[in-house]
């Protein structure tokens, strides 16, 4: 192993066709912004044959925070054919070009493949590794210790004869390394060969970081761009809101109206005839209607709590009265278990009992042949002072797919459903500081609220 020095004396011709390529790998760097196809085109420019430098190149790229070099790319020469030179007429005017069946081809080789498995642990790695990343220097080896090496066994793997590798350098920092060899001809690797590799090895180290660089300005770009459209989006969704709840305050009060005189023409009508049957139906409608305009409002209302501390088994027990005849009608057994009253929370007891009374008719909803349903308040076994409300139905559950949408405003499977009620119910729970979320049981869903008792 030997690290190299420059060249003290040379040739002017040499050095011409050496200025040449170079120029010609800088103008075709500067004018590739696709990290992808500038490392082919890295690659690609070392191993062809008419820069006849190198019969194949490997590209290792640098993870910093795991200090791990980890094998991206490997062109082999027979492989590297094919590059077009574009623009300009004469060497100094054009750049080079790959094409992208030739960039499928490189990456779908064996040889590519095998580079990709490879990794280094710096950390663990040997001198010559350290030497190339620390110090950033070129090192050439030509000796048989370096293929026995197991510390990077990829030289034994991946090299044959002497090999060299240069670091990719940009902000002072090695961020990855080229290894380049001569498997065809057992050619030596020259002096000549060296210098130009160290010099070809900055341009590529820099090109590679300005497209790294454009690459995250241009993914910071786009979460700009998404962020300005939901933006865009959500106001236009709250203009939709206010007008919906203007909407559904204009229709409130002659909605009211009209259920009243409804009620009156039933009461009024003789059983079984058609009217009464009409005036039955404009009743249940407009029920229907108010119960989804309460909804609306309430969802998009600014919600003010006014916290008082009130007992949470009172409020259930309030609920489950409401739906008695609702739980006799559709056949469903309650069972309510209350471990240790009283359950004393800060809160609004009106908006906990929607909460409540969402859940419940929800569940009814989801057990119109009849079933179970089991309220169990139970306080947390550790920590800070929580009491637990599960609700526990025997409708069947929610598709696993679903359950992550069911808390989302208008989300709802049910034909006259409005998709408000659960979140509504999320909300009042996060205004009281408290969690709320469903998960499937062998026969239905269980939803498990968890608010903070009072001290
Ligand atoms: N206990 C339950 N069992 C089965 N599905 C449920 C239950 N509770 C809620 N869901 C599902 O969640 C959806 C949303 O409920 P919700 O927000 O109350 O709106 P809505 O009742 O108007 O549909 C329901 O349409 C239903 O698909
Ligand atoms: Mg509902």
């Amino acid at each position: 192993m030997r690290v190299h020095e420059p060249l003290q004396h040379p040739e002017a011709d040499n050095r011409l066709s050496e200025l040449t390529l170079l120029y010609q790998f800088s103008k075709t760097m500067l004018s590739t912004i696709r990290l992808n196809k500038l490392t082919h085109l890295i690659l690609t420019a070392i191993t062809t044959p008419s820069s006849n430098l190198f019969e194949r190149a490997i590209l290792f790229m640098r993870n910093e925070k795991s200090n791990v070099l980890q094998g991206m790319l490997g062109v082999t020469r027979q492989l590297s054919e094919g590059l077009q030179i574009v623009g300009g007429r004469d060497a100094l005017g054009s750049r080079w070009d790959i094409s992208d069946e030739i960039i499928s081809r490189q990456r779908s080789a064996e040889f590519c493949l095998q580079v990709r498995l490879t990794r280094i642990e710096i950390d663990t790695a040997c001198p010559m590794i350290h030497q190339i990343v620390s110090e950033r220097s070129v090192c050439h080896s030509d000796d048989d210790v370096c293929r026995k090496c197991q510390t990077c066994h990829f030289v034994g793997h991946l090299c044959t004869g002497s090999f060299a590798a240069a670091p990719l350098v940009a902000r002072e920092t090695a961020i990855g390394v080229i290894v380049v060899d001569n498997p065809d001809s057992g050619r030596e690797i020259s002096n000549d060969n060296l210098h130009f590799l160290q010099l070809f090895a900055n341009q590529a180290g820099m090109a590679i970081e300005n497209s790294m660089l454009y690459n995250r300005i241009e993914d910071a770009h786009l979460n700009l761009r998404d962020a300005r459209e939901r933006l865009l989006h959500g106001e236009r969704l709250a203009a939709i809101g206010e007008m919906a709840a203007n909407l559904a305050h204009e229709l409130k009060n002659p909605l009211i109206t009209i259920g009243g005189f409804a009620g009156r023409l039933l009461k009024s009508l003789p059983a079984e005839t058609r009217e009464r049957r009409y005036a039955d139906t404009i009743v249940s409608e407009v029920g229907r209607l108010e119960k989804m305009l309460a909804e609306i409002l309430a969802f998009s209302r600014k919600p003010t709590i006014c916290f008082t501390s009130c007992d949470l088994e009172e409020i259930i027990r309030d609920c489950l009265s409401s739906c008695a005849a609702t739980f006799e009608d559709h056949n469903i057994k309650i069972s309510f278990s209350s471990e240790s009253p009283p359950w004393m929370v800060s809160g609004d007891a009106h908006q906990l009992k929607q909460v409540f009374l969402n859940l419940i008719l929800n569940s009814c909803d989801a057990m119109p042949e009849g079933g179970e349903l089991a309220l169990t308040l139970e306080k947390v076994s550790s920590g800070k002072k929580t009491v637990i409300v599960s609700i526990e139905d025997t409708g069947g559950g929610i598709p696993k797919e679903m359950l992550p949408q069911i808390f989302k405003p208008f989300f709802t499977t049910k034909h006259h459903g409005t998709g408000l009620g659960l979140a509504i119910a999320n909300r009042i729970i996060l205004n009281h500081f408290g969690s709320i979320e469903a998960c499937n049981k062998e026969r239905g869903v269980v939803f498990t609220i968890m608010l903070p008792l009072l001290e």
